[in-house]
């Protein structure tokens, strides 16, 4: 028996529950064990939500769940403080830990990377950049033969969705973002999307996935998408362009060089044709050439796919008595000490 706790219950949390009792036989005949969910914390009990939540320990106190004797971690209550008290907290017990938190994880990862190796717990995060895209496990794992230098793409499904909507439906921006809003991709802030800065957040975890490199947010340039106009769209199409927001990053061995920003594609590009939520990005290995990864970057059941993934991964660990994960390991990481550059 695996004893869980689930921190949040939002749009990732819902989907995550849908998942799991969705899934159930298979996932319990995958994991070989029987998972208990003994915990979930929200800040109001009382709300209504998308899922059933009966069956569960709902609590909004979170010393239930800090004083437990739990296996594992799943944090989609987002935000950094005090998420990441509650996140320390656990990993220095040694309690394994699944996050989908991007802002935490984009200001916090090397301190997280190195409290979870000293206590040999498991930090998985496949749910924080690219929602249901499985770009972690696909830089950690099937491209670990290589070094990268570079990688681009479309890591914000908000924005991705309003330009798709202005260019292709004449909405306006604001109408677009209602729209994302309503459909469950945008952040509790939409600021955040529409701004660059989940993108940016996005970039500077895959930067440290692809080049070993800890990178701040304030080294990766920014530009949203609130200026981009109608006109411009318009403008564009008409001249057989679309405007993207695309986060890049390029690492020459010593230096890490990242934007995320507003551009303009040829509408014979592959990222051209990305739309709506969906996320699409490519990553350059010196061994294997261009690789490119597309599906939902946002929503519910795409980013509690990618939730329960690192979930059951953690679980087939755990049952095969290796408690000490692997840490991330790709050639480029071979190269180098980890560290700020
Ligand atoms: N708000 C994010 C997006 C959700 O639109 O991409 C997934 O990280």
């Amino acid at each position: 028996m695996i004893n869980i706790a689930i921190l949040g219950m939002g749009t990732v949390g819902s989907g995550v529950i849908r998942i799991l009792e969705q899934n159930q036989q298979q996932l319990k005949d995958c994991m070989q064990t029987e998972l208990n969910i003994k915990h979930i914390y929200v800040k109001n009990i009382n709300k209504q939500r998308e899922v059933d939540l009966s069956p569960y320990h709902l609590t909004d106190n979170i010393d239930d769940i800090l004083g437990d004797d739990l296996d594992i971690v799943i944090e989609v209550m987002g935000g950094i403080e005090p998420t990441i008290s509650y996140i320390r907290h656990f990993l220095n017990r040694g309690v394994h830990v699944v996050t989908a938190n991007k802002d935490m994880l984009a200001a916090h990862l090397e301190e997280l990377e190195t409290l979870a190796a000293e206590r040999q717990a498991a930090l998985k995060y496949e749910a924080s950049v690219a929602g249901g895209i499985p770009i972690v496990n696909a830089i950690n794992n099937g491209l670990n033969a290589n070094a990268i230098h570079h990688f681009m793409g479309i890591f914000n499904g908000t924005s991705n969705f309003i330009l798709s909507k202005m260019t292709h439906d004449n909405l306006s921006f604001e109408e677009a973002l209602q729209l994302a809003t309503e459909q469950g991709f945008a952040e509790a802030d939409p600021t955040a999307d529409v701004d660059g800065i989940d993108a940016q957040r996005k970039v500077v975890i895959t930067s440290y996935l692809a080049f070993n490199a800890f990178i701040r947010l304030e080294d990766c340039d920014v530009t949203g998408i609130r200026d981009v106009s109608l006109r411009d769209i318009k403008l564009a199409q008409a001249l057989g362009y679309r405007i993207k927001l695309i986060g890049q990053a390029s690492y020459d061995g010593e230096h890490v060089q990242a934007s995320v920003k507003p551009c303009l594609l040829s509408d014979k590009h592959q990222l051209a044709h990305v739309e709506n939520e969906y996320n699409a990005i490519y990553v350059d290995g010196d061994a294997v050439g261009d690789t490119m990864f597309y599906g939902r970057g946002a929503g519910s059941l795409a980013t509690g796919s990618a939730v329960v993934s690192d979930l059951m991964y953690v679980i087939s660990q755990l049952e095969t008595k290796k408690h000490t994960l692997p840490p991330h390991f790709t050639l480029g990481k071979c190269q180098q000490q980890p560290g700020r550059r």
